[in-house]
């Protein structure tokens, strides 16, 4: 396939092209892995020139490549141009259209485009719209495609719009909709994992598998980007689309083969067989909270409610929690938790699978969550797994202790890991989609929590816990867990710390 392509950025002066977009592509670049011939584009309101956008992506990818390689930095930075663009007028499109057709000319490249969207949600229907207007989706000089970062869509009625809206000038194909998590190389690991080690699959199901927990912590706070999380919310910024991909890669069948197709078709049915909860059943199945201001190691950390952009009213949630069942033959019955939120102790983002315990306790054992093996797989930081066992503990008697067998992808000797951007632009030059969101999942994962959307707005007496910085949210949430033994496992920035309050 013809992989020669002009890479346009909508939005090119923002935070997203400058910290991951532009560092990516160069990392493509340095390991020879971006086509012969490409152009990058950078399009927004910005008024700079060629030679002054070139400089502000030099200086942000010495800021942001994590490799100490620059070697090739300005034979790179030589294949980046800028065009002033206003996003609302077809004019601008109209001249964006000539220039594309010059540099084409000028470098021998056919039509192959790709459009990345790294703007506010805002413009997901303007941009689009404004590109097909000037035959800008049109595919019969080299394909089109189209990027475009969550949220897609606010609500199930937003995201039908967006879809409907989307459709109407592009096809499915042609849409790539990012989520970054599915970049993340420990996340594919989670296909690895599950389908190349004969061992798991016939454990991997409600006989043998007690609870599964997906947690995803941040220690960060809301940071500059109150404007647009005030608005969102944990629920609707990390479980809506990352952590349920998680679970979707979790729970899948096997695919029949890793064609795109297949992959996204058994993670679709994960989705669709997501246990409906009822309005009703809300409070019993969620927990919200909101940090509160506190000292962390001395000193003082402000409240979400005292940062920049939010209101000091405001009542979005900043950790989310919630139990959920899926509905088929290999999950039924078997409880999912998950649960994400900002400034708590640590970053770390995890799965833990939770199998039974054995059926007759030979051995003591203090109660039933410590009998349980566990394999957690970290998806960052300290990336690896972990198989938590029994063995005897040495001496006279049959005492029995947990001991961890470990691996860490930093042992892998001259691995780098790629940075999820990096895997899923050159996916998208190479048109692989696997790795990105189709709309009926979007629909699909909208639908699911549209109730705890709705009860959660409309129901006052749905408590938002306040929770001090630096803690792991509300302790209401341990009440999701029906047994009182069973508690959240508290994971630390170190994979073999878990299940302490780790240090801050
Ligand atoms: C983004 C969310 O999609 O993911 C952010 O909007 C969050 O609020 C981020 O901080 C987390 O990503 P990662 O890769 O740091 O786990």
């Amino acid at each position: 396939m013809d992989t020669n392509h002009i890479h346009v950025i909508f939005g090119a002066s923002g935070d997203l092209a400058k910290r991951k977009l532009i560092p990516a592509l160069y990392s493509l670049y340095v390991q020879n892995l971006m086509p012969e011939k490409f152009l990058i584009v950078g399009a927004a309101r910005t008024d700079i020139s060629n030679d002054g956008f070139r400089e502000l992506m030099g200086e942000s990818i010495k800021k942001f490549y994590r490799y100490d390689d620059f070697s090739k930095l300005n034979e790179f930075l030589k294949h980046l141009f800028y065009e002033k663009i206003q996003y609302d007028d077809i004019n601008s499109y109209q001249n964006l259209s000539d220039k594309l057709n010059k540099f084409r000319v000028d470098k021998e490249i056919n039509g192959n485009s790709i459009f990345y969207l790294s703007t506010p949600p805002s413009l997901y229907d303007v941009i689009p719209l404004n590109l097909a207007l000037v035959g800008l989706n049109n595919e019969s000089d080299g394909w089109k495609r189209l990027i475009i970062e969550k949220p897609f869509g606010y609500d199930l009625y937003s995201a039908l719009k967006l879809k409907e809206m989307l459709l109407r000038n592009w096809k499915e194909e042609q849409i790539f909709r990012i989520d970054h998590y599915l970049g993340k190389e420990t996340v594919q690991n989670l296909l690895v994992t599950r389908f190349s080690n004969g061992i798991f699959e016939p454990l991997w199901n409600r006989n043998y598998i007690h609870h599964i927990e997906v947690t995803s912590a941040e220690k960060i706070g809301v940071e500059n980007r109150g404007g647009y999380y005030d608005n969102i919310g944990a629920l609707r910024d990390m479980i809506q689309n990352h952590l349920l991909q998680v679970v979707g890669l979790i729970a899948m069948e096997p695919p029949s083969s890793l064609e795109p197709i297949f992959i996204r078709n058994e993670i679709l049915k994960v989705f669709q067989s997501l246990h409906p909860i009822k309005i009703e059943e809300v409070p019993f199945v969620s927990v919200r909270g909101q940090y509160i201001s506190s000292y962390v190691n001395d000193e003082y950390v402000k409240g979400y409610r005292e940062e920049n952009n939010i209101s000091p009213e405001s009542k979005t949630e900043t950790y989310a929690a919630l139990k959920f069942y899926i509905d088929n033959w290999r999950w039924g019955g078997v409880p999912f938790y998950v649960r994400t939120g900002k400034r708590l102790p640590t970053q770390v983002t995890e799965v833990v699978i939770h199998f039974k315990p054995t059926p007759h306790f030979l051995f003591s054992r203090k109660n039933i969550y410590e009998a349980c093996n566990k394999l957690i797989i970290r998806i960052q930081p300290d990336e690896g797994m972990l198989l938590e066992i029994g063995i005897k503990t040495p001496g006279q008697g049959f005492e029995v202790q947990n001991i961890d067998l470990d691996f860490r992808y930093s042992e892998l000797r001259n691995q780098r890991i790629p940075e999820a951007y990096e895997r899923l632009l050159y996916d998208t030059i190479n048109g692989d989609n696997t790795l990105f969101a189709r709309t009926e999942e979007v629909i699909a994962a909208w639908k699911f929590l549209t109730p705890i959307i709705e009860a959660w707005k409309n129901n006052p007496d749905i408590p938002l816990y306040g929770y001090p910085a630096g803690t792991w949210g509300p302790l209401e949430a341990n009440k999701l867990f029906e047994d009182k033994n069973i508690t959240w496992h508290y994971p630390c920035r170190n994979l073999s710390d878990n299940n302490s309050y780790c240090e801050l």
